[in-house]
């Protein structure tokens, strides 16, 4: 559940401050997740697209990708790497024409959005018989050092970010879920700058936030070898709706 004085909206606004840590360290998406999101679609729609960790998959098949994000911080690291379509918007309020994508996709950010006006907009901007797409990386924390890790940064649990999924209803059907697995291949400072880039610590306090990262460090000092290669386990898991 959410903490008391959890401020979703500042949760929610909190990632330009930390979009280059984000692009640094945050993993992309595996093929199939992709193949399962946008089957079929040739137009598609990164909705919440941040630095464009998803929406260099889409470019990579060829696709005709079009970005949108509210943060202009992050939107600037997309801009920074992919030639694309991009633009400042958010779920509630696109800035698209009607009718004008085959596939939305909104990746590691439906919680973040109010579905009360996002599942209308989404609508608005997907052809009858599109489909939208959530997904998440979900880091495997029966691991033990994983555990040990993330248990000193753990607020707002995945667990309650996927349940969002369960907020898209009409005209949406549907609701067909896939489950795969990865692992993200970093080091030390790569699992460093994926913990700065939580949206609980980015609205930390400047001191606070050294202290949370200083434990993490600690951990990691003992669970591996200076230099040594540290391999993050992932579950991505996706859920596809299709537009009556
Ligand atoms: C965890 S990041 C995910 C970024 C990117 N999709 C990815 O997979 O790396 C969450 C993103 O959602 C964006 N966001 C927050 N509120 C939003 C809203 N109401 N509509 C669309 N995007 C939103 C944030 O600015 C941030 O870029």
């Amino acid at each position: 559940m959410e903490s008391p004085g959890y401020d979703l909206a500042a949760h929610a606004r909190s990632f330009g401050a930390a979009a280059g840590e984000y692009a640094r360290a945050r993993p992309g998406y595996p093929d199939d997740a992709v193949d399962f999101l946008v089957a079929g679609a040739r137009r598609v729609l990164d909705l919440g697209a941040g630095t464009g960790k998803f929406t260099a998959s889409l470019v990579a098949r060829g696709l005709d990708v079009v970005a949108v994000e509210p943060s202009p911080q992050m939107l600037a690291e997309l801009r920074s790497t992919l030639d694309v379509e991009a633009h400042e918007g958010s779920a509630e309020a696109t800035g698209l024409p009607d009718a004008c994508v085959d596939a939305v996709v909104v990746a590691q950010a439906w919680h973040w959005v109010d579905p009360a006006r996002a599942v209308p907009e989404v609508a608005r901007v997907l052809r009858p018989g599109g489909t939208l797409g959530l997904v998440w990386n979900v880091r495997d924390e029966s691991v033990p050092w994983v555990g040990r890790v993330w248990a000193i940064a753990q607020q707002g649990s995945e667990h309650e970010m996927r349940s969002s999924a369960a907020n898209v209803g009409a005209p949406f059907t549907g609701g067909e879920t896939f489950t795969t697995r990865f692992e993200h291949v970093t080091d030390r400072a790569g699992i460093l700058d994926l913990v700065a880039s939580r949206s609980y610590v980015i609205v930390l306090a400047d001191h606070e936030r050294a202290d949370l990262l200083a434990e993490v460090g600690r951990v990691l000092d003992e669970e591996f070898a200076p230099g040594e290669e540290v391999r993050v386990p992932y579950l991505t898991h996706c859920t596809r709706f299709r537009r009556g």
